[in-house]
């Protein structure tokens, strides 16, 4: 079984961002996983080095665009280095044998009629690297970026792309999850519905040298696009793994600013070629810091490094996959990172390991109890339930299969959800009855052991941790998915070896030393700390008395309200279900933002949000001291 996947090629002219590194992560945790399940893997990326952005860089540093490019690789290795990424081969354009590979295919396409050359005129935007028609630019700017573009006149190659037009529909059509999400998908149609134009391939070598010379014409030099989406194929000729065929690719992973190039340009070219379709292309969505795109030139540029500095690698690696769904867009900010540190990882998992292996120590004198089953509860069978058998292998396989990273965390963390439940209910005051405690010890020592195992995907140096501190000699991926989490793996007298915190607390506030994109990532830059009372004014804040609260079902988090607020019943969603039991609610006097627009919480609509601070164990909703009427105006 082989599995063949993608990141894109990063371009050289900057250094990487959080953005690239997200994708990266992403193609890294389907990688883990793959072999995980026995697959044989080949993880490919690398960097795009020709073209005029590289160009323009190299100039603006007094560099050749060669020397450019030699000095900026390290810091693309360098940070998948320090962010765990497995890729199997690092691909750049400015390899010898892709070159050749790029010529070669160039040459059959000429040879073949499927590029001519005819005069050309156009709009050009250089940091885009593509040309725009009259009726697409945007009042002389770009319609993409917004930046100006050049109007350029010139003899030049091109790809009868348009030929392709309705093969192209007809395959998408055929093969549906050849693009995902279907949003995407859906917009590659749409853009499939006017008439597809001939991509023009070639740049006249006096505007632009650095880029590969055509075979048939050294005049000029490729497109880049044309080079850089051609090494998704020339790396399995001279990177790929034992010599074998490994076209076509799996799986192309890349961020939704650049589909357009690889369902459309790559996917004719492919067409023309007579070579099969990659597999699936999957656009994720893009990372903005207060709702506006990264850049050095805005001063919100988010270094991977200083998170992964500061929180630790595998905090950075769960935050990007955790935070948001794959294929919508996300705006990042620290508060949100170290939110999750604090929720998820040291007090959901972290504290459940300690918990663990702490009564381990104490009540079992550090040596993993035996199984003792007859006397067992419902907790300790659903647990097992969730986490072994085929039934959990096949759905978590269906969550990995399609991307779902955030959904595949959310099924994991119910489980930790329900162990600390089970821990905090069972465990410690259960010494008097010794079958039970060695019991309950097991099942949260092996529910760890097989946790190790889901998470170590995503979080490779904290899963690989969990199985050291419980005392198991192996390497995780040394070991096949479904036979590694059927339940009894834990051998029963081996010995834990309690080690580092596994996530430490961090501070939630803001840090003097969050500098630029953190501090406004989280909207606290310091001039918008402040407010006018006319903006204060905006919020209509009421006091409300709760008439009836329930839990809503299937969820951890969410309470459904009835509010009284004078005027009217509220129907309020407030996410304090870990924190009160809804009967403890009815009658408590809390205070409602009244105008906000409202919400559908897991299906549920919530007009209005109640006012609630967060301690360390527990949300606190805001009560008045005295008895106030209720829909009275709070101020
Ligand atoms: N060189 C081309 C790709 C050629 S692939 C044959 C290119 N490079 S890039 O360096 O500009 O960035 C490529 C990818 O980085 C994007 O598609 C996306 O995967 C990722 N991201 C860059 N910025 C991003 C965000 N702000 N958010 C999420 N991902 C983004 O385009």
């Amino acid at each position: 079984m082989k599995f063949y996947i993608t990141t894109p090629i990063y371009y050289v002219n900057d250094i990487p961002h959080i953005g690239h590194a997200y994708t990266t992560v992403a193609a890294d945790v389907i990688s883990r996983y793959k072999r995980l399940c026995g697959y044989q893997v080949f993880f490919l990326t690398g960097t795009d080095e020709h073209g005029q952005k590289v160009d323009k860089a190299a100039k603006e540093r007094g560099k050749t665009p060669r020397e450019h490019a030699d000095s900026m690789i390290d810091n693309f290795k360098n940070l998948w280095k320090k962010l765990n990424i497995s890729n199997d081969a690092f691909i750049r354009t400015t390899d010898e044998r892709h070159i050749k590979i790029v010529r070669e295919i160039l040459q059959k396409l000429f040879d073949e009629e499927k590029i001519k050359s005819r005069s050309y005129s156009g709009w050009y935007c250089v940091p885009d690297e593509r040309f725009w028609t009259e009726k697409e630019i945007m009042g002389g700017n770009c319609p993409d970026c917004g930046r100006p573009v050049e109007h350029i006149e010139e003899e030049n190659y091109f790809f009868e792309m348009s030929k392709y037009q309705q093969q192209l529909i007809k395959y998408i059509e055929e093969n549906p999850n050849y693009i995902l999400p279907e949003t995407r998908k859906n917009e590659v149609l749409g853009f499939l519905e006017k008439p597809l134009g001939d991509l023009c391939i070639s740049r006249p070598k006096e505007r632009l040298s650095w880029g590969i010379p055509l075979p048939f014409d050294e005049n000029y030099v490729t497109y880049v696009w044309l080079d850089a989406l051609v090494n998704y194929y020339s790396a399995t000729k001279y990177l790929a793994p034992n010599g074998e065929e490994w076209w076509p690719a799996d799986q192309h992973l890349l961020g939704k600013d650049i589909l357009t190039t690889h369902s459309v340009y790559w996917s004719t070219m492919l067409m023309a070629l007579d070579m099969p379709l990659p597999k699936k292309i999957y656009a994720h969505g893009w990372w903005t810091v207060n709702g506006e795109k990264m850049s050095k030139s805005r001063g919100n540029f988010v270094d991977p490094h200083e998170f992964i500095n500061k929180y630790g690698v595998d905090a950075v690696r769960y935050f990007l996959m955790r935070e948001v769904p794959f294929g919508l867009d996300g705006d990042f900010s620290a508060i949100a990172l170290r939110r999750r540190i604090n929720s998820d990882l040291a007090n959901d998992l972290g504290n459940l390991l300690s918990r663990t292996l702490n009564i381990i120590k104490k009540y079992r004198e550090g040596k993993i109890p035996p199984e003792i089953d007859s006397k067992d509860n419902e907790m300790k069978s659903e647990i097992k339930g969730l986490l072994s058998g085929p039934t959990s292998a096949r759905a978590f396989d269906s969550l990995m299969g399609n991307l779902q990273f955030h959904y595949a965390l959310s099924f994991i963390w119910n489980i930790i959800g329900k162990m600390n439940y089970y821990a905090q209910n069972s465990a410690p005051w259960r010494e008097k009855d010794k079958d039970i405690l060695s019991n309950t010890l097991y099942t949260l020592a092996e529910g760890l052991r097989i946790i190790a195992v889901y998470i170590y995907p995503f979080m490779p140096e904290t899963g690989q941790e969990i199985w050291n501190q419980l005392g198991i000699n192996e390497k995780i991926d040394e070991n096949k998915f479904k036979e590694v989490i059927e339940w009894g793996g834990l051998k029963p007298d081996t010995n834990i070896k309690i080690g580092r915190q596994l996530f430490p607390r961090v501070e939630e506030k803001i840090e003097i030393s969050d500098k630029g994109a953190m501090a406004e990532s989280a909207g606290l830059s310091e001039e918008k700390q402040l407010i006018s009372i006319e903006e204060f004014a905006k919020l209509d804040l009421r006091v409300g008395e709760i008439k009836h609260a329930e839990r809503i079902e299937k969820s951890k988090k969410l309470i459904k309200l009835k509010v009284d607020i004078g005027t009217e019943e509220r129907q309020v969603v407030a996410g304090i279900a870990e924190s009160y039991i809804p009967e403890e609610l009815i009658g408590k006097k809390i205070i409602l933002v009244s105008n906000l627009k409202s919400a559908k919480l897991m299906g549920v609509e919530s007009k209005g949000m109640i006012l609630a601070a967060g301690t360390n164990e527990r949300t606190v909703i805001a009560t008045f001291e005295a008895d106030v009427k209720p829909g009275a105006k709070v101020k």
